[in-house]
Order: structure tokens, then C-alpha cells, then sequence
């Protein structure tokens, strides 16, 4: 990856070295559901693979680990090439529960480690019993960092207690330009922590207003004025630098869009490259503007 390309860092743990990953990754919801044949969706995710998308966002619960098998046919005689997430159902993630779930996975994925896994969304089994398996499994060897999915400002507050918290990776959160309560709280207790964040849906897939932001005027105004689509307005959106300078292209979110088609894959791709002007951001802003106080989290 050229180093002026926009990048996220999994900053450095007690066992792992720093890892620089593109900015857009790729999401598999949906995928290994017979919607479309798994060799298309392997397809989609290797031509991914080929455009710099290096991260794949997967989990259990993507179509019963259909999506799980989907990623491990894209990885054949590829493994290295992808930075592989999955995921825990919250009902699993006890101390054995979370050992097993993730050896399952490993076994759809046909991989030895997880290079992150994440606990779904918050459930009712301690977090400390969860943290304490993501310990373990990380001595075996099968992961080689761990983090969660949508938990809100309290419960990340909640969770810096706990032993291995400081290892913590980052928050998989909703985060669109539609949906921006994340930045009011999460977002900034990532940044404090100079963690990544994971936006899901930045293309607004699941929303109600999905159309209401794809096809707003504005955005549409934009994309037009870069020659490009709404979507990949969207996703230069979602990974634009708070501040951005000549020098810096370390972003704080990496957007996870799943595309099923060559085209779509090649469209996110290429958002990579898209610069917003502080005016194309100034006019979101006044269409689509943050909240200015904590707000619940968004979740699909
Ligand atoms: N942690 C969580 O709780 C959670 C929840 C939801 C999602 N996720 C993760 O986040 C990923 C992304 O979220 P998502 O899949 O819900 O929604 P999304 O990425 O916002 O949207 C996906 C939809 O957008 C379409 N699309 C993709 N690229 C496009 C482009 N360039 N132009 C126009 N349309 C395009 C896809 O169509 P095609 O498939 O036809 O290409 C698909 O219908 C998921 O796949 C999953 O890995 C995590």
C-alpha cells in the first residue's frame, strides 16, 4: 500500500506489532445465503482483495457461517493477503463458549488465526468472562487481537476496568453519514485511546433513510462535481480525516462496505482515492449535521 493512501493503524498490543491497513475494507453480510452463487461472492471478495481492500469483515453470525465459508473460499492460496475479522454471537462468548465459537469459525474460515475478533454486540454473559477467553485464545495463538461491536459510550467506559482492556482494538459501530451519534462519544473515546474505529453500513444499507442519503441532493451535487457516485461520496465521507493534512493520510475510521458485484467492489476501491474539500464537507455537515449531545447508539 502506498504510504499517501488513506490508512488506519491497529496500533501495537502486548503480543503484536502495529498493523497499517487501507482504509475501506470489506463487509460479507449477507453473503453464504444462496442469494447469489458463494463462488460470485468469492469472487467479489478477491477482486477486492486485488484493489487494496485488504480487510475482511466477517462473523458467525453472517448466514449461519455461510459468510464464514464464502471468506475462506476467497482466501484459498491467499491467506496473507487479508486481514481477517469475525466475530461472536453474545449467547457464545463465555469463557469455553468463546473458545469454541472462534475454533468453528477458524474451521468455515479454513485458517489457523483470527487476526481480530469481536464480541457481537453487548449480551448478558460478564464481559470479563468474554475478555478472559479473548486471553486465551490469544496465548493459543488463534487471534491476534480482540475488540467489540456496537457498544456505546457507557459501555465502553464500563469495560476499561476490566483486565486485557487496555488491549482493546476498537468499537465496531454504525456510522453513515445519515447516522452520526457515534461522533458525539465513541468516536472520541476511540481517538483518546489512538484506536481505529469500524464504521458498518457506510453506505446507509439497513437504514430507513438509506435512500433519503444516497440520493440527497447534496450528495448527489458532490458526486457529480468529483465525477464519481453518491456511494463512493459516502464512503470518502465515512474515512475523511478530522483535520486533514498534505502529510498525515492515518484515518481515524475504516469503512467496511460489502459488495456482491465487480463494479461495486471497484467503485469502493476507488473512494480510497477521493479527496473532500472542506467546503464539500461544510455542505454535508449543514444537510446531514452531527448531534450535539449524546444520543442512543444506532445499531441495525
Ligand atoms: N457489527 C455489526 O453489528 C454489523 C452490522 C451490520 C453490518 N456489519 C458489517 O458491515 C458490513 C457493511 O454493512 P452492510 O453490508 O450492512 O451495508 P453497506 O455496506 O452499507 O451496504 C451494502 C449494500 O450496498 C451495496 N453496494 C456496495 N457497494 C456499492 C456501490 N459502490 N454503489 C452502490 N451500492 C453499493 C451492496 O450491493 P451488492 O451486494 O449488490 O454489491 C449492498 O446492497 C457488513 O457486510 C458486515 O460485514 C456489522
Amino acid at each position: 500500500m502506498p504510504l499517501s493512501s488513506p490508512h488506519i493503524v491497529f496500533p501495537a498490543t502486548a503480543t503484536e506489532p502495529a498493523v497499517t491497513l487501507p482504509a475501506i475494507g470489506q463487509g460479507t453480510w449477507y453473503m453464504g445465503e444462496d442469494r447469489l452463487p458463494a463462488s460470485q461472492e468469492a469472487d467479489a471478495l478477491r477482486h477486492g482483495l486485488d484493489h487494496g481492500m485488504t480487510l475482511i469483515d466477517t462473523a458467525e453470525m453472517y448466514g449461519e457461517g455461510g459468510a464464514e465459508k464464502v471468506v475462506g473460499q476467497a482466501l484459498a492460496g491467499r491467506r496473507d493477503d487479508a486481514f481477517v475479522v469475525s466475530k461472536v454471537y453474545p449467547w457464545n462468548a463465555g469463557r469455553d463458549g468463546t473458545i469454541a465459537a472462534c475454533e468453528r469459525s477458524l474451521a468455515r474460515l479454513g485458517i489457523e488465526t483470527l487476526d481480530l475478533y469481536l464480541l457481537h454486540w453487548p449480551g448478558s454473559i460478564p464481559l470479563e468472562e468474554t475478555f478472559e477467553a479473548f486471553e486465551r485464545l490469544r496465548e493459543q495463538g488463534k487471534i491476534r487481537r480482540f475488540g467489540v461491536s456496537n457498544f456505546d459510550a457507557e459501555r465502553l467506559g464500563a469495560l476499561e476496568s476490566l483486565p486485557g482492556a487496555a488491549d482493546c482494538a476498537t468499537d465496531q459501530v454504525l456510522y453513515h453519514l445519515g447516522s452520526r451519534g457515534v461522533e458525539v462519544d465513541v468516536l472520541p473515546w476511540l481517538k483518546a485511546r489512538g484506536l481505529p474505529a469500524m464504521a458498518y453500513c457506510p453506505l446507509a444499507q439497513g437504514d430507513r433513510q438509506r435512500n433519503e442519503v444516497i440520493t440527497a441532493p447534496v450528495v448527489e451535487a458532490i458526486a457529480a462535481e468529483h465525477g464519481v457516485s453518491a456511494a463512493q461520496i459516502l464512503l470518502a465521507w465515512v474515512i475523511r480525516t478530522g483535520a486533514p493534512t498534505a502529510s498525515d493520510d492515518e484515518r481515524p475510521t475504516i469503512a467496511i462496505p460489502k459488495a456482491s458485484t465487480l463494479a461495486h467492489v471497484e467503485a469502493n476501491a476507488e473512494a480510497l482515492s477521493i479527496q473532500l474539500t472542506a467546503d464539500d464537507l461544510a455542505r454535508l455537515d449543514d444537510a446531514f449535521p452531527a448531534p450535539d449531545r449524546p444520543v442512543p447508539l444506532d445499531i441495525v
